[in-house]
Parts: C-alpha cells; structure tokens; sequence
C-alpha cells in the first residue's frame, strides 16, 4: 500500500508539477502584441445596467435563507448598479480613453422577452442603438445571450433543470440574432456554465440555491447541450456564416493543498473532471462524463457537440487549493496558502493558472477569445501587477503559437458581483455608485499602457510600408555620425545584422555584390546596423565578410527597437524611399523576397 501511495505521488508530482515563474527575474516590460488583436472590456447586463426586476437575479436578491439573511453580501441588491441602461454613451467614450477596440456585454432576455409570449421591441432597440454607437466609436461589439440571468417566467418553468424548456432560449437566440447579426459579428451563446452550475446547484449561492449534485450534472448537460443547439441554429440563420459564435468556458484550476496526500490529488481529479474536462471532451469527442463519486454519475453522448463553436471564450481568474478528508459530509475544502498574493475574492494571484487554461482550451484546435480576465481589488495595490502578469501569461502562450484572437478585461467599471454584492471592485474605472461618477484607476494604466504600444506583425515589425521612417542618428564604425534626415532624397536601405547571425552572414554578400555596388552610384545609400556589439567586435565582423558599405553600432539595440520588437531576431532590410517612407521590409534571407527588395530599389530609385 505505501509502495503504491509513494509511486503514486512521485508520478502525480511529475507528470502535473506545481507550474511557478520566477516573477522576480521576469521583466514583463517585454510583451508585444500582433497589430490586429481585440482588445477590449466586458460587463454582463445585470450587472451594470440597472432595472433588472424581472429576472432570476432580482428574485433571489429579494429573498432570504433559511436563517432569514439576505442571500447577498450586505443585504446589496443590484438595483439601478451602474446605470448603464441610460449611460452607455458615456460608458463607450470611457472606452475609448482606455483604447479598447471591443467590447463584450450581455443583451438582458428578461427585458426582451418579459413574459412568455410578449417581445419589448423597445428593449431590442436599445441594444442596436449600443451597437450602433459602439460601431460609430469603433469598436466591435461582442453579445452574450445568456450570462447568469433569464426571465423569472423561465425560471418557473424549470429553467434549464429541463430539456424541454431549452427550445425558449432558442427562440431568443434566434431573435437576437435575426435582430442583430447583420451588424454583431461576434456572440457568446452561455457564460460560464460550470460556475452557473457549481454556484447554483452545489454551492447553493447564486440562484436557484439548490445544493443537488444530481440536478446539477443534469444542468450542465442541458446547458452545453442548449449551447449546441443555439450555435447550429445560428449558423443556419441568414449571416450564420459569417458570424462567429463561440461558448464561454471558465476555468479554474483545482490543485491539491498538499503535493504528498493522494486525497488531495484525487479530489482535485475529480473537480477539474466535472468543471472543465467534461465540457473539453463534449466538444472535442462528444462525451460528456459528470462524476461525483457517491453523489452524481451521468454520462451522455452528443455528436453534434464536437466542434459546435468558432472560437473557445475562456474566462480565467484563479486556482483553488483543495484538501481531501476522509469525511462523508466534507469530503474536500478549499484553503488559502500563505505565499500566495491575495485577490479581494477569496482567491490568489496565479497567472502560471492563465497560462495553462490557455493550453487546456487549446486542444479544442480552434481560435481562443479570453472573454475575461481581471481583478477585485478596492485597494488598487495589485490590479497593476495583476495586469503585467497576466497578459505577460498571455503573451507566452502566444509566443508558443497558440491561436489568441483577443482578450477582454474584467470589468470595465465596478458592478453588481453577484453573491458578493457592490463590495467587490472589478473596475478598470471605480464607481461612486451614489453619483454615478466614474475615476479611471491608477493601477488600470496598466492596461492601457499595454494596449496603446506599438504592435507587432507576426514578423516582430513594429513598423509597417507607408510609415514615416524613424528618424537615427548613427554612430558609424568610423566614428563619422550620420543622422537619417540628412539621407532625404536618397533611396536608403537598413540593414540589421550580428556576426553571430548565420542568415546574415549567408545575405551580406549579395547585398554587396546585388544592392550596394550596382546601386551605390545612382542615389542608394545602404547601411549596415550591427545590434548590440562593441566597436571591436563589429570591425572584426566588417573585415571578415568582406562587405565595403558602411556599417554603425547599435549599443542597446536601440535603433533596432524602433523598427521591430526588442525580442525579435536580426536579419532585416528597411528600404525607406526618397522620402523618408518605409517603402519595402524583408525579414531573414528569402531568395524571392530579396529580389522582390532589388526590383522595388530600382523602381524607387527612378522616382
Ligand atoms: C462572471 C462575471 C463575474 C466575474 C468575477 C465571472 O465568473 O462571468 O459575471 O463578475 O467572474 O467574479
């Protein structure tokens, strides 16, 4: 038994170490993001836009326990919240001062569809005139159908407690999007429906309160299978093709408290089965496993599962530690570790976490949305480091090539968190909720500050054809300075090199013999720019391959870093026309792009 308890241990801890980055020796300065990412902000309707006294929400923070205590942190009631039913223009232009280019926000079913049978045309207005003045403002709008909240007739229906009741959210869904396709490219079908379930049929703390482990596998299998049905639906509508629909996944790691104790793996196993490998293996295989031994075990298979989705929304917050005991009644409890940075929710700072649930959706093989992401904070003392560490998670898995499209922060301003009530402060903008002013947070430059830098193409350019070339003064190996300017009305090329780039040694020859020699005498000017060597070292480099076009230092690999990331590789040509354009970038040594670089160099030296 030891034998076998030790073996087991050793593996586990081998084959899911406890992933931790060296945070101190991180400069999470260094991410770059591609030119054409969705950045944006997300909110949900309950949340913000006040008036919701027609849906599951309002009843529930309108009804108390069996203790007779209000079912939400200090008796808060989400009420008129941020009022953004009356100020979303306002909101739009808070936007745009973050330089967001999107935004995800949640259309209300209960306002739209009040009772059974009644639509409020004037309700769906108002979420065109969002979109409209979103479009206007240029950002692209994102719609969620379902987050959390549904009309009070539904819930006394039975919710999604009942299949049969499913064919009610399809009939909205398809109304929506009739209503709003031909503008709204972009729609979650269902946020979060391991925290709809995990909170609304375990926990009991959102509503329906119920603490069923049964019904709750029952409600996850109808939510993902009414997911399946909307997206099929959808993309059967008139620009179904064109949209794309995708499913909001939360996850949350659960790992075990203690690295040595089989309890804790086990219940760790068992809890990341049910929250987010049961929804991974429907849309991947079709199978849905939801197991809670002793409490729930239903399996289900759908085939129409696989794949029902353009792109994956994950939503990432958190890990929770678990500790197994050997008590029916609590077979598990989650604990906080001392070494871990605190949120204002009862979990830490983890955004190794992000990482991995970037790589766990991944395996659906299709584009990932973060859909959000972000922190409660009311002090302000950790959303800046939450930021650079969380989008730096992001950059990584990026960088290894997983298939990012955009990321959304939660939230734009502080809301209505639902059991927790007002006291959670998730704002990028702080609420006086009294006021309704809204104050743009220090620790939220954060984002902005990532968000507005130059990005990148998946070259590492910085700079694209038509700039302005950025003006360099160089320091030449032979101690002459030439500043760009001076260069206006000749064709000019730039070329970043190394002696120990390989590409560049095997280019320079032919830049020689193909661009500088021919060319030199008909108004090009070429230089060579060696990144970040000293003086030695680049006259060694000149002598040895034999080139005679100029080469200048570049300490600090400054001047590089004006025209493509710091990060990026060496091997690059600039060609800047006459006037002091980008008119022509190569990037390593491709034969038919370089010919392409000579034949644009003749037309632009005819100009
Ligand atoms: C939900 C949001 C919520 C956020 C922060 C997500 O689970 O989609 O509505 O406010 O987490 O807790």
């Amino acid at each position: 038994m030891g034998t076998v308890w030790i073996g087991s241990i050793i593996y586990l801890n081998d084959k899911y170490p406890d992933v931790e980055w060296d945070w101190e020796n991180i400069n999470t300065k260094d991410m770059y993001f591609p030119k054409n990412f969705i950045w944006g902000t997300a909110t949900a309707a309950h949340q913000v836009e006040g008036f919701n006294t027609n849906n599951n929400w309002y009843r529930w923070e309108h009804s108390f326990d069996q203790n007779g205590k209000s079912r939400i942190h200090n008796s808060d009631k989400s009420g008129d919240a941020a009022d953004h039913w009356n100020l979303y223009k306002q909101d739009i232009n808070l936007m745009k001062n973050i330089g967001v280019n999107a935004y995800r926000f949640s259309v209300e079913w209960s306002k739209i569809m009040p009772t059974i049978n009644k639509i409020d045309q004037d309700a769906i207005d108002h979420y065109r005139e969002v979109c409209i003045a979103l479009i206007d403002s240029g950002l692209v709008p994102v719609v969620t159908l379902h987050h959390f909240t549904h009309p009070l007739w539904f819930e006394d229906l039975g919710g999604f407690e009942k299949e049969e009741n499913i064919k009610y959210f399809l009939e909205f869904s398809e109304l929506m999007f009739n209503e709003l396709s031909d503008i709204v490219k972009y729609w979650c079908t269902i946020n979060e429906p391991a925290v709809y379930v995990s909170q609304g049929y375990f926990n009991g703390v959102f509503p329906p309160g119920k603490k069923d482990p049964l019904l709750a596998g029952e409600v996850m299998k109808n939510l993902l299978y009414a997911h399946t049905e909307v997206y099929h639906l959808l993309k059967s509508l008139k620009n179904g093709d064109q949209s794309q629909i995708g499913l909001v996944k939360n996850i949350t790691q659960f790992d075990p408290l203690r690295r040595w104790h089989v309890l804790d793996w086990y219940f760790s196993k068992i809890l990341n089965d049910i929250f987010t490998n049961s929804t991974i293996d429907l849309l991947l295989n079709g199978e849905f496993r939801f197991y809670l031994p002793g409490m729930a075990d239903l399996s289900y298979t759908n085939t129409k599962a696989i794949k029902a989705l353009d792109f994956i929304g994950l939503n990432y917050y958190s890990r929770w530690h678990v500790k197994g005991h050997l008590n029916p009644n609590e077979p598990f409890t989650f604990e906080k570790r001392k070494q871990d940075i605190q949120t204002d929710m009862p979990y830490s700072i983890y955004p190794e976490g992000f990482y991995k649930a970037l790589n766990t959706v991944s395996k659906l093989e299709m584009p990932i949305i973060v859909t959000e992401n972000g922190i409660a904070d009311d002090k302000d003392d950790r959303r800046k480091l939450f930021i650079n560490r969380y989008l730096y998670a992001l950059f990584q898995a990026m960088q290894d090539g997983l298939v990012v499209n955009g990321y959304f922060y939660w939230s734009l301003m502080d809301n209505f968190e639902w059991a927790e009530g007002y006291s959670m402060k998730f704002g990028l903008y702080e609420v006086d909720f009294s006021s309704q002013d809204r104050i743009f947070r220090d620790g939220s430059q954060a984002y902005k500050e990532i968000i507005n830098r130059p990005a990148v193409d998946s070259r590492g350019y910085k700079v694209s054809i038509g700039d302005k070339a950025p003006n360099l003064e160089l320091n030449m190996l032979d101690g002459t300075r030439i500043n760009l300017s001076e260069l206006l009305g000749q064709v000019v090329v730039l070329q970043f090199t190394a002696s120990w780039c390989s590409v560049c040694i095997q280019e320079m020859p032919h830049l020689e013999k193909e661009v500088w020699l021919p060319f030199k005498d008909e108004g090009l000017m070429l230089i060579g720019i060696d990144r970040d060597e000293p003086l030695e070292v680049v006259k060694k480099f000149k002598k040895q391959t034999g080139i005679t076009y100029p080469l200048a230092l570049d300490p600090g690999a400054n001047h590089f870093s004006k025209f493509a990331h710091k990060n990026a590789g060496v091997t690059r040509n600039i060609v800047i026309d006459k006037k002091g354009n980008i008119a022509f970038l190569t990037r390593l040594f491709d034969k038919g792009e370089f010919e392409a670089m000579k034949q644009k160099i003749k037309l632009l030296l005819k100009e």
